[in-house]
């Protein structure tokens, strides 16, 4: 299993992928293609792990000042449980933490309790609700914070 940045490459498998869950943000085409535009580049980070030449997982986040966000994170639903998402965050982790980032924040659904779990365990914590955030169907975004390094 490795770890490595995706490229416009990858992008089908990527797509694929995050269709297949119900729960991951869907994005279209033109929204993958323009993460790894010139310009767009230098603020996203595209994360995936993969074995054997098979995509099981990728991550989406972006920086800006000292904050990211991580706007997606989806595991294949037959390799889950099995730490690639907490490898994927990992990841992320040592990005932000190159970058000298105090905050990795996030979104998710209310209902989606099981990548709220995740967040929890990897050390995220509640910072706000936002009412009538998502649409079809309408819910909820609960907001996680993640401190990546003390402030002076
Ligand atoms: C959220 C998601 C990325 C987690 O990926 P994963 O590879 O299964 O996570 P890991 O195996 O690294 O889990 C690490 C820990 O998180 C917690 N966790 C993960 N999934 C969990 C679940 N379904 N229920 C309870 N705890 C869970 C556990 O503490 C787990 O450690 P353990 O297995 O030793 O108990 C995955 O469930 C997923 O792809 N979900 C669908 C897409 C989605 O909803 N993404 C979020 C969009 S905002």
């Amino acid at each position: 299993m490795k770890i490595r940045t995706a490229t416009p490459d990858d992008i089908p498998l990527l797509l694929q992928l995050e269709r297949e869950s119900t729960t991951a943000a869907h994005w279209t085409l033109q929204q993958y293609t323009d993460l790894f535009r010139d310009g767009a580049a230098a603020s996203r980070l595209v994360l995936l792990v993969e074995k054997d030449d098979v995509l099981l997982g990728f991550l989406v986040a972006h920086h800006i000042a000292s904050e990211w966000e991580l706007e997606n994170i989806v595991v294949s639903s037959n390799e889950r449980r099995k730490g690639i998402g907490a490898r994927l965050m990992q990841g992320l982790m040592d990005a932000a933490g190159h970058s000298a980032s105090e905050f990795l924040f996030l979104e998710v659904r209310e209902s989606n309790h099981s990548a709220r779990r995740f967040y929890q365990k990897t050390g995220f914590q509640q910072a706000g609700v936002r009412k009538g955030y998502y649409r079809d169907p309408p819910e909820d975004a609960i907001l996680y914070r993640l401190q990546l390094r003390k402030l002076m």
